[in-house]
């Protein structure tokens, strides 16, 4: 029988996880934004002890690392090895913040030890959302806090829009996803975002829409940016999939589609992409 999350920890350590590693400058200057709006939410105090859930190579836990200080402690856990590996990497030697290999859903966390359970754009790929949440709520201490960032729907978010949209009539379609399966737009919607954590037992969720527009590419002249922007969806974005086996002039009319469609969106030498997302909060009763 299939363990929990199987297909995702095989992905993040084949494929997904080896194309983030490749991009993850660019990645994380892209979702900093995102990051630090979710981390104004969570409001980390010195000395708190946080566990960043799907942290991936680090960033935001590095970020967290900065506001609790050495008096404080992150963990970062991951079920992928080579983003952990990065997130080592990356970390100051003298970091309060810590990684570890793990299923978040699944791994043994000390009952009540953390003060915040933080994401960014981590928390969407549980095959049961509702009993991961319910897991990692026991290792927050009564009155201990939630904060997440998560991606609203994908026609909301136009990295993933256009590619897709440029794409129709070069690529047979594809049967709709379903919109629950585990993937990054599975939270799109917030009723079900809610009814995840009411289910897990957190109280006062609020959940906000943020908007903010990244450089999705950059270069010396615009034309630079709109071909490093091309290459983010085919190498790094929605369209690495689809475009995986596609024969050469497939590639080719797809690379000129997306081209058209990003030459169109606002940037003088970068290319300006919009992403949706909800800012998540809720609290562990208790206190
Ligand atoms: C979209 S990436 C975000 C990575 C990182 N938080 C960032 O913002 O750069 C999603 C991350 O969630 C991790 N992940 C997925 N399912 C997980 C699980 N069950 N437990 C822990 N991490 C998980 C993936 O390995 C991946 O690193």
């Amino acid at each position: 029988m299939a363990e929990q999350n199987d297909d995702q920890v095989t992905d993040w350590n084949d494929q997904s996880g080896e194309r983030w590693v490749v991009h993850q400058a660019r990645l994380d200057a892209m979702l900093a934004v995102f990051g630090q709006v979710a981390i104004e939410a969570a409001a980390p105090a010195k000395g708190e002890r946080v566990l960043d859930v799907g942290c991936g190579a680090g960033a935001s836990s590095l970020a967290l690392a900065a506001r609790v200080g050495s008096a404080g402690q992150v963990l970062g856990v991951d079920i992928s090895e080579p983003l952990i590996g990065r997130a080592r990497a990356l970390a100051p030697k003298d970091s309060p913040a810590l990684f570890r290999v793990a299923d978040a859903s699944s791994a043994e966390l000390p009952d009540g030890r953390f003060d915040i359970l933080f994401s960014r754009f981590g928390v969407m790929f549980f095959d049961d959302p509702t009993g991961a949440f319910a897991h990692m709520r026991r290792a927050l201490q009564p009155g201990g806090r939630v904060a997440f960032v998560c991606w609203r729907g994908a026609t909301e978010n136009d990295w993933m829009r256009l590619p897709m949209s440029a794409i129709k009539g070069i690529v047979p379609p594809t049967a709709p996803a379903d919109p629950e399966a585990p993937g990054p737009f599975s939270f799109g919607d917030w009723g079900r975002v809610a009814r995840i954590l009411t289910g897990a037992g957190f109280t006062d969720i609020a959940i906000a829409p943020f908007d903010a527009a990244v450089p999705f590419g950059e270069g010396g002249t615009r034309d630079a940016a709109i071909d490093d922007a091309v290459h983010m969806a085919l190498e790094a974005g929605p369209l690495s999939r689809v475009l995986a086996d596609q024969p050469d002039d497939i590639r080719t009319r797809i690379s000129a589609a997306v081209r058209a469609a990003f030459a169109a969106l606002p940037g003088e030498r970068s290319v300006m992409i919009s992403g949706a997302a909800w800012i998540v909060t809720a609290h562990n009763p208790g206190s």
